[in-house]
């Protein structure tokens, strides 16, 4: 849409009294967390803060974290033997919330989710060993949206996933490393990840939509993680500030598993202000810089700021 369309139809909305989108500046007092290692703040991902803790900092909002490392979203589609959002991190909270040692006003609070990449990955989708397929998938993502609705929540900010064939784990130019030792098509892989992120992406943004309706007062921000991703590996002087040169396909800590001596991967950890030169943590997380830039964003977004990878979808 054109800049003059737009706001013709953002006056229109207006005029017309249409409910308010989005959540009002200084609205938001509490953010609550789900998701996997990309978000957990105690087994943390990036080798340093992860991204709740600096977005909370960033706009003195407080944080209730539930996310854990090695989260799908449900166990019944993809099996890890990891606290799920829908088997470990919904339950942890509802039973905050009843046995009332959490209160959390619904207009004060807001709900993130950032999922996926334990669902789509190596033993998972990616590789066949998946119980489910990627609509059940996405329809648990989504659902997480009903649920925590249903239980009173009303602002929701939904991360998409990364442009994972980007990660060095599923780049088609990857070593092998710790995370998959076996024999693998990286070409194929890194082919069929972006197949999986992008089909995964469109999926749940429509089926957010379509629940939209059903969710009456709901505030739900959609946010590109994947377009920020990708624009952070296309454009990194724009986000890596680093002391070393700008690096967006290795990583700060990284293994080279060897696979006829596999006890003896060859690791290279970079130190202090040259990390955050470095897009990647390791072959499969974000860095601590990336993190940061991650957080500004949802920092701006729970404020009830404009950040330019977030839309209210209501
Ligand atoms: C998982 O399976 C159990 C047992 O069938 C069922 O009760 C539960 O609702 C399922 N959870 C999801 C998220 O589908
Ligand atoms: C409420 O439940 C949580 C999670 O199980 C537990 O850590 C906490 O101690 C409980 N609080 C009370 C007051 O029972
Ligand atoms: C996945 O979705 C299909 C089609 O809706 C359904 O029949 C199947 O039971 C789902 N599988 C799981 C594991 O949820
Ligand atoms: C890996 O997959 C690509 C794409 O299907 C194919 O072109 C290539 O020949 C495969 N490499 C090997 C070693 O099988
Ligand atoms: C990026 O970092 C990796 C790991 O430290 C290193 O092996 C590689 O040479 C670097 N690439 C560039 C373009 O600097
Ligand atoms: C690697 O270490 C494990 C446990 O320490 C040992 O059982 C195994 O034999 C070792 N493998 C090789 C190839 O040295
Ligand atoms: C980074 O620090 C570790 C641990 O102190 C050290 O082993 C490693 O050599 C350092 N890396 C570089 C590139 O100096
Ligand atoms: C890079 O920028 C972040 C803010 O995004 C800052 O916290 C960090 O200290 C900077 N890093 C360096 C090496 O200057």
């Amino acid at each position: 849409m054109n800049f003059l369309l737009r706001s013709f139809a953002l006056s229109l909305l207006a005029t017309s009294g249409a409910r308010a989108v989005g959540v009002a500046r200084g609205q938001i007092k509490n953010f609550v967390t789900f998701g996997d290692s990309y978000t957990d703040i105690v087994n943390v991902g990036d080798g340093g803060t992860a991204w709740p803790v600096y977005a909370s900092g960033y706009s003195d909002i407080a944080l209730f974290p539930f996310a854990k490392s090695g989260a799908t979203c449900s166990n019944n589609i993809t099996f890890r033997p990891f606290p799920s959002v829908f088997e470990s991190q919904l339950p942890a909270y509802f039973e905050e919330v009843s046995n009332g040692s959490l209160k959390l006003k619904p207009e004060e609070t807001i709900y993130t989710l950032w999922i996926g990449t334990n669902d789509l990955g190596e033993s998972a989708l990616l590789t066949g060993d998946a119980v489910g397929f990627l609509p059940n998938v996405t329809n648990c993502m989504v659902d997480w949206v009903k649920v925590l609705y249903e239980n009173g929540a009303r602002n929701f900010v939904f991360q998409n996933m990364i442009p994972l064939e980007l990660t060095i784990l599923y780049s088609a130019t990857g070593y092998f490393t710790k995370f998959w030792t076996f024999p693998r098509n990286s070409t194929e892989w890194s082919v069929f990840m972006n197949e999986l992120v992008l089909t995964g992406n469109e999926e749940t943004l429509l089926k957010l939509e379509a629940l939209l309706p059903h969710i009456p007062d709901a505030h739900v921000a959609h946010f590109d993680s994947h377009g920020l991703f990708q624009d952070m590996f296309n454009h990194p002087s724009e986000f890596l500030n680093g002391t070393a040169p700008l690096n967006v396909t290795g990583c700060v800590n990284s293994c080279v598993f060897q696979v006829n001596d596999p006890n003896n991967s060859v690791c290279t950890l970079v130190n202090g202000t040259d990390r955050d030169s470095y897009l990647w943590f390791d072959e499969l997380h974000p860095s601590e810089q990336a993190d940061r830039i991650v957080a500004r964003e949802m920092a701006l977004v729970m404020e009830g700021k404009s950040s330019l990878w977030a839309t209210w979808l209501s």
